[in-house]
């Protein structure tokens, strides 16, 4: 069964300026699903909707931003949560931590600067669980950051004193205390150099590996999917436009956005200039008619133009949201 099943979810940033109304249509029209022992990778330019759609799945949704419409259904163990209809109590008590938790960019949202890491600790499992017994708290909080393989002194020390890589793994850490359901991280080895990347890559999926969790990982960076992710997931002006195991994603891409972020990859001593795509990424207030993507696309045809194209399964476990492809899959 899968753990998260989303349903033409549709997400909104809806503002009012001088009485003027202005929807930024983040998200609109996803659907997907996520399952037990997996890592989904979402990739997709900047300001696609990235962050919009995991501000939904995890339950982290503030005005501006509203849902519109559309489902987004978990199956925990023992209980199912609707994030679109759920209520704060059980999602503050019962789901985040628990069940979802979020690793961000920079994580210094979730450490607090003036509180060393073990007061951060003590805070999350006081709130969530409460602390009986101190000592012991400190003992397991010990042993699991020791796990993880950072040296248990780091709780002793302030966010500050730490490099970005360090900060970055206590925020793993963190976000496994209670082993949930899923790990939601959005770009988050983005502001790391190369080298400390690939440990903190490493730490996340080797705790997937041992957890049997679910991991969703949010970068630009399609390297990074192409190292961790089992399948990944193509987003383009709020949707979702091809979905495969990354294998197929690298290796026979079929949309001709994948196409285009495939084939402008650097390839070792590969010299030669990489086509760039004409035209700039939509503006969500006021996205293209039809395939969002027609503007820029090199085989943009008349159907293209006023028919947006539905995600269709194009082989197995592969889905693509193109005219060209599922026309001529029929
Ligand atoms: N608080 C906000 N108010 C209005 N628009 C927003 C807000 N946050 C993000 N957006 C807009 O929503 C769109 C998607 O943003 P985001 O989900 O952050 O993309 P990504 O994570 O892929 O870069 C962008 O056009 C962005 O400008
Ligand atoms: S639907 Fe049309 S415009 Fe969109 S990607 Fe396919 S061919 Fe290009
Ligand atoms: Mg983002």
């Amino acid at each position: 069964m899968a753990l998260l099943e989303i349903k033409d979810l549709r997400a909104y940033y809806r503002t009012e300026v001088y009485g003027i109304h202005r929807s930024v249509r983040a998200v609109d029209g996803v659907s997907m699903e996520l399952y037990p022992n997996e890592i989904y990778g979402v990739a997709g330019e900047s300001s696609c909707g990235k962050t919009t759609l995991i501000k939904v799945m995890s339950g982290t949704i503030k005005p501006p931003l509203q849902i519109e419409s559309g489902c987004v259904l978990y199956n925990f163990d023992g209980f199912q949560v609707d994030m679109a209809n759920v209520d704060p109590d059980n999602l503050r008590q019962n789901v985040r931590w628990k069940e979802i938790s979020y690793v961000m960019q920079g994580s210094m949202s979730v450490l607090n600067p003036v509180r060393k890491i073990m007061r951060t600790f003590e805070d999350i499992v006081g709130t969530h669980e409460g602390i009986p017994d101190r000592r012991r708290f400190v003992e397991e909080t010990r042993d699991h950051v020791r796990k993880l393989g950072l040296p248990a002194d780091v709780l002793d020390l302030y966010p500050h004193q730490l490099s970005g890589g360090m900060r970055q793994r206590v925020a793993i850490a963190l976000a496994t205390v209670f082993h949930p359901s899923l790990i939601i991280a959005d770009e988050p080895t983005t502001a790391l150099d190369v080298v400390v990347q690939r440990g903190v890559l490493q730490l996340l999926k080797d705790i997937q590996a041992e957890s049997g969790n679910t991991v969703l990982l949010v970068t630009h960076d399609l390297a990074v999917h192409a190292n961790v992710a089992d399948r990944v997931g193509i987003m383009y002006a709020g949707r979702i436009v091809e979905e495969a195991p990354t294998q197929t994603i690298f290796h026979a891409p079929r949309h001709p956005y994948t196409q285009h972020l495939i084939s402008s990859l650097p390839v070792i001593g590969d010299k030669t200039a990489k086509a760039s795509l004409s035209g700039a990424p939509p503006n969500l207030a006021n996205p293209p008619s039809g395939c969002r993507f027609h503007p820029r696309c090199p085989y943009a045809m008349d159907i293209c133009l006023t028919q947006s194209p539905e995600l269709l399964p194009v082989a197995d476990r592969h889905r693509v949201a193109c005219h060209l492809v599922t026309e001529s899959a029929i």
